[in-house]
């Protein structure tokens, strides 16, 4: 281990980064006339427009994927550690999945009828095995999970509020885009068209900070902490030990129901964090990967709050009460779910995908220990994160202070240019069942090449 940490001289890291943009202009030409050419009818260019955020000027055209592994419009291969964000945490087209599909679109037929079929219950049952909660209703995407799960928290309890941590995200979830700043909560920046101002309906305080949990839910407002176990959008940020059980004890003394976002910490093991370090939230919600990339979310309750919510005539959960969407829990979704988690996210597909993040995560602290690079990693099951601080950051509002976008330019392009693809949000690596502990091997090569690089 290198007692004195080096120094990023950043002449050096603009250079490289020109090297790296010019390389990547010149090596994925189908893409860029792919994008040059998708003329002016998509907004900004993209169909989605977070695929923008793809550093380099144009994102990369997706022509095929298979378990690990994407190939772009030009035919380059690249292990894929984005895995869509998580959408792909099953791996690209796993064939039970693709069986699973062909069979209910194709064979039987019929994707979306507003009936129900009977993978919906055999998901309902497994997700309760691994999550704990009872009941469980489907959405589209983990983003309707939230904001229905919150509406049902408010009418629950009363309460008009719901409180959330600094930089979480829970999708676009309007209640959400709140940080904590010296001067008191404010609006995030950038947050697009806000229905209310953001303070009206929501507390926010630092994870890992009891006092302030406590604080906020002192004023008795609020129907639900909406909480992911381990912040994982800003950088991966870990529960410091007993933090969990505080939050748990004090949502119960103020009256306030946890609910679990488990959409990225499923990473974490078959049960996500709920199972992994035995916590008892009140609801979870979870979307992205549990239909093997096939758009499907969901939000559990406990026996007694869906008793509850059930006998509530107040409650319109059946019709136009604001909790709900038509093609919610169709039959190609359910038969997805289905396949995902009885056949490809199974307890024994987390061994293997939390070793090759241990892996990993080893590898790239191997990397950073040599050259004393004030950089640290964080692995969560079977996600790691590099974030560059010397230590772990202990609240989103510490691990925003240390985003370093040309570092991240950086090392995304120089990762893309040798065929390697990670998250382009964060520096985020994901493991899917078909990751190797060579491709796990691969990054820390090239990890190090681009660091070694940096340093000179
Ligand atoms: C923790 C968490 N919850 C919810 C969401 C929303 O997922 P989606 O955009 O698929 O609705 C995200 C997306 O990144 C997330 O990270």
């Amino acid at each position: 281990m290198t007692a004195r940490l080096a120094t990023i001289d950043r002449d050096r890291l603009a250079a490289l980064i020109d090297r790296e943009r010019a390389a990547y202009q010149a090596g994925f030409p189908r893409s860029r006339d792919a994008f040059a050419a998708a003329g002016n009818h998509l907004l900004g260019g993209v169909p989605m427009t977070w695929m923008r955020m793809w550093p380099g000027g144009f994102p990369l055209y997706h022509a095929t994927a298979a378990g690990a592994r994407l190939t772009d419009l030009d035919g380059h291969e690249f292990i894929d550690f984005c895995l869509g964000d998580t959408g792909a945490m099953a791996g690209h087209s796993p064939a039970p999945v693709q069986a699973a599909v062909s069979r209910r679109y194709g064979e039987l037929g019929g994707a979306t009828t507003m009936l129900p079929t009977p993978d919906a219950a055999w998901a309902a049952a497994e997700l309760t095995r691994r999550f704990t909660v009872a009941h469980w209703s489907f959405t589209l995407t983990a983003t309707d999970a939230n904001r229905w799960a919150i509406r049902l928290a408010r009418q629950l309890t009363g309460r008009p509020k719901i409180a959330v941590f600094s930089y979480c995200y829970h999708g676009s979830v309007d209640e959400s885009f709140i940080v904590v700043t010296p001067d008191g909560p404010r609006s995030r920046v950038g947050n697009v068209g806000a229905p209310v101002d953001p303070r009206e309906t929501t507390r926010v305080m630092e994870f890992n900070d009891p006092d302030a949990l406590d604080r906020e839910l002192a004023h008795g407002d609020v129907a639900a902490v909406l909480m992911e176990p381990a912040l994982t959008n800003i950088g991966i940020v870990l529960p410091e030990p007993g933090y969990l059980d505080a939050v748990r004890e004090l949502t119960r003394r103020h009256g306030t129901l946890l609910i679990n976002d488990e959409t990225h910490t499923f990473s974490a093991g078959p049960g996500g964090c709920t199972a992994a370090w035995g916590l008892e939230p009140d609801m979870v919600t979870i979307g992205k990967s549990i239909a093997g990339g096939i758009p499907a979310g969901a939000y559990g309750l406990t026996a007694e709050l869906a008793d509850r919510i059930l006998a509530d005539p107040a409650a319109d959960i059946q019709d136009t009460g604001g909790v709900g969407g038509t093609l919610a829990g169709n039959a190609l979704s359910a038969a997805a779910m289905r396949a995902t988690l009885g056949e490809v996210l199974t307890g024994e597909a987390f061994d293997g995908m939390i070793a090759v993040a241990t892996r990993f995560t080893a590898g790239v602290q191997s990397v950073l220990d040599r050259r004393g690079l004030p950089w640290s990693i964080v692995q969560l099951g079977a996600r790691a994160e590099y974030r560059f601080c010397p230590e772990p950051p202990r609240t989103g509002g510490q691990s925003e202070a240390a985003a370093d976008t040309e570092l991240d330019e950086y090392l995304h392009l120089y990762m893309v240019n040798r065929g390697i693809l990670m998250t382009p949000f964060h520096n985020m690596a994901l493991m899917c069942p078909a990751t190797t502990d060579a491709d796990a091997d691969a990054h820390t090569a090239t990890f190090a090449a681009a660091a070694d690089e940096l340093l000179g």
